[in-house]
């Protein structure tokens, strides 16, 4: 087994501030960028914050800026990198940070709660719902999404511009807007709730202009622009051409406006 020694340089500080810390550390065959950070707090760095969990790419808690890429570290192999070069690590830059590597998520735990969830067809028993297998795959690949947040945190509309996280729910939530407007047998028209008008009006759907940043670093290799945001827009424009819909819709709000 060979062991080398590599730069690494860690974020250290809090919501008050911080600073780049330059450490050297050992490195083995077949290790990933958590075990040094693992390696940092077990001989150098005692109180190093860090969050992980499961070490496998499942449960989405150890994402962290590595050269300044999104990425899960204990899916970033050490030897993606050349043994001269200094290694970067620093938090997620779209959310606030709490300590070291560790940054506050709940952002996102408040955009989840804001999308409706999926409403049962009403006169269909539970075990009795029926599918096309095109259909199950389709929700399958969003499905597949570990929230790890690395999409959130990628995309331009929210990563410098803290003043858009109101409007704008962001890939992941807006794929999940997506995966619900597309189930077929979600029955959430029928109980009075437009997914496609949300999308555009509650999840800013219209700040996304599918530069794809979202899918090049999404962990799961979900194709979160083509296959959720683009026929997400393409719904929301249909819905917004149709005269019946855009009557239907006008008479909507004029009978919301005069009750
Ligand atoms: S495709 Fe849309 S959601 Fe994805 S990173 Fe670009 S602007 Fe953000
Ligand atoms: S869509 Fe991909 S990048 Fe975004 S939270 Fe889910 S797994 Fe992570
Ligand atoms: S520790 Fe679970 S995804 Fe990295």
């Amino acid at each position: 087994m060979s062991t080398y020694d590599a730069r690494f340089r860690v974020w250290r500080g809090d919501q008050d501030g911080g600073d780049l810390e330059d450490f050297t550390v050992e490195v083995h065959d077949g290790e990933v960028v958590l075990d040094i950070i693992h390696r940092l707090q077990a001989t150098q760095a005692g109180d190093l914050a860090v969050r992980w969990n499961c070490k496998a790419g499942k449960c989405g808690s150890c994402s962290a800026e590595i050269n300044g890429r999104p990425r899960l570290m204990c899916m970033t192999r050490m030897s993606v990198f050349d043994r001269a070069e200094t290694i970067t690590v620093t938090p997620l830059r779209a959310f606030p940070v709490v300590r070291d590597l560790v940054t506050d998520v709940s952002f996102n735990y408040a955009k989840a709660r804001e999308v409706p969830s999926f409403v049962p067809p009403p006169g269909v028993a539970a075990g009795e719902y029926r599918m096309q297998q095109i259909d199950v795959d389709r929700s399958q690949e969003f499905r597949k999404c570990i929230e790890c947040f690395l999409c959130q945190d990628t995309c331009h509309v929210v990563r410098d511009h803290e003043e858009n996280k109101t409007a704008f729910a962001g890939p992941r939530f807006l794929m999940r807007v997506a995966e619900l407007d597309m189930h077929p047998l979600d029955a959430a028209a029928e109980s009075g709730l437009d997914r496609r008008r949300t999308a555009q009006e509650e999840h800013g759907l219209g700040y996304c202009n599918i530069t794809k940043c979202c899918t090049e670093v999404c962990p799961e290799g979900i194709h979160i622009t083509d296959n959720a945001l683009i026929p997400l827009k393409e719904r929301a424009v249909d819905r917004k051409y149709d005269p019946l819909v855009w009557l239907g819709s006008r008479i909507r709000r004029r009978d919301e406006r005069t009750t």
